[in-house]
């Protein structure tokens, strides 16, 4: 009886003890278990200057391209913490509009989140804004702006925040390749005509360069027996990529920057706008003088070459250790059937751009006032996207990470987190989560050009 007592107190205490509802719930139990609830604050600060400016840079295949960039690149630093640790980040806006900085799939206080109207006021030109927040989960994450992000991401305003493991896994090397495209007009700029209706019916604005950190065949040299973290950032304003890492000795080890269950094949993969991929290569110690070209066949018969790896020198010896992994990602096999909230992507004519993109047939433009959708705070719930339309939708939420749970109806057991997911045409998928921070947090498609045309709505996380 004691036994049971104890055991009982834990499961009520487990999750934590600021959390307001205690999961008597078996599916909050399972999920408290596997996902990290708490931080530990290590102390300790890192602090960043960033300034968003327009300015000119050698670019793509070299060219001088004009883009507005944060601190004098593209991409954006990368911004680096350890888990626990403070970051602090001094943002200056030098853009010729208004703009925020989002930092897209960490779990930062919601003040800190960067939605204009509904965390913050817009950081008007000249003005300077304080991020500060304790990253709660280690992995690749990236900033950019919540502002007319099709303009301002197109344009060339993103960067990367990796946030490190208390202690890092001794990988040969890091590497961060931020996949991305562009389209020029004729005079070689970008073509400053943003969410066009072309756009709008389509996936969004798909550009006809495809660049990796800014390059065309971005180039990445190693030597034979090298282990890489490779940490790829979907920042595309709708492009969708496949990459194909066959013939390489490569496995997921991350999916939106939260470790897997276990290494996974990354064949077939589908990196949307916002997603990231983190993969654990080896090199082989025989490929010396080889090179490996990495393709994205996202789109059958029209692959893009993405980058290539150069194997030279003599070779290191390759470090040894298992693959990072999570303990437990719950299958969240016996949770209800039926959604919590269920939304339906749809386009109609009209609104400001000409034909909006719906979640339910609203698309509203003004969230601070918007009626959002009431999520109980540290409880199951099963959202479900049905897409009534023929365009893709990476739907992403702000504040949560979330399990796809099922496929057109059929039961799907991903060993991972995401915080964003492809819905492909006509495609029904269910996700469920748990959502641990009170706050009116974002839910839109990453589609840049859909998210500004309606395609945005507000999950509002409360006792
Ligand atoms: Cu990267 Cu609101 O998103
Ligand atoms: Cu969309």
């Amino acid at each position: 009886m004691r036994r049971a007592l104890a055991a009982l107190s834990l499961l009520l205490i487990a999750p934590s003890a600021c959390r307001p509802s205690a999961p008597a719930d078996p599916a909050v139990a399972e999920f408290a278990d596997a996902y990290p609830t708490e931080v530990v604050a290590r102390g300790g600060e890192r602090r960043y200057e960033l300034v968003a400016a327009p300015t000119t840079l050698p670019m793509l295949d070299g060219r001088a391209l004009a883009v507005w960039a944060y601190n004098g690149q593209v991409p954006g630093p990368i911004l680096h913490a350890t888990v626990g640790e403070r970051l602090h980040v001094r943002f200056t806006n030098r853009l010729p509009q208004d703009t925020t900085v989002h930092w897209h799939g960490v779990r930062v206080p919601h003040a800190m989140d960067g939605v204009p109207g509904v965390t913050q006021p817009p950081v008007e030109p000249g003005e300077s804004f304080d991020y500060a927040f304790v990253p709660k989960d280690a992995g690749t994450f990236w900033f950019h702006p919540h502002i007319r992000s099709a303009e301002q991401v197109e344009r060339g305003l993103f960067g990367v925040l990796i946030v490190h493991e208390a202690e890092p896994p001794p990988f040969s090397r890091d590497v961060v390749w931020v996949l991305d495209d562009w389209r020029l007009g004729r005079d070689g700029a970008i073509d400053p005509n943003f969410v066009t209706r072309h756009d709008l019916a389509h996936d969004g604005r798909w550009g006809s360069v495809v660049t990796v950190n800014g390059r065309v065949n971005e180039t990445l040299a190693v030597r034979p027996g090298e282990r890489i973290r490779l940490r790829l950032v979907n920042t595309a304003n709708g492009r969708v990529f496949r990459p194909d890492f066959s013939g390489l000795d490569a496995r997921v080890i991350a999916v939106d920057g939260m470790t897997t269950a276990r290494p996974v094949e990354p064949r077939g993969f589908e990196l949307a706008p916002g997603n990231r991929l983190d993969l654990d290569v080896t090199i082989p110690v025989e490929a010396g003088g080889r090179q490996f070209r990495i393709v994205d066949d996202f789109i059958a018969g029209r692959p893009n070459s993405l980058a290539w790896i150069r194997v030279a020198g003599d070779a290191v010896e390759t470090p040894r250790f298992a693959s990072p992994a999570r303990a437990h990602v719950p299958a969240w096999k016996d949770v209800p059937p039926e959604p919590t909230l269920a939304f339906e992507l749809q386009a109609e004519r009209g609104g400001p751009f000409g034909i909006a993109w719906t979640l339910n047939g609203e698309a509203p433009t003004d969230h601070a006032h918007h009626p959002g959708r009431r999520l109980p705070l540290g409880r199951f719930a099963r959202l479900r996207f049905v897409n009534a339309s023929f365009r893709l939708h990476p739907m992403h939420t702000h504040g949560m990470f979330f399990k796809v749970l099922a496929r057109n109806g059929a039961p799907v057991d991903e060993p991972w987190w995401r915080d964003t997911v492809l819905v492909h045409a006509k495609e029904i998928i269910d996700v469920g989560l748990v959502p641990l921070d009170p706050g009116r947090w974002m839910m839109h498609c990453h589609v840049l050009e859909h998210a500004e045309a309606g395609m945005m709505t507000t999950l509002d996380v409360a006792s």
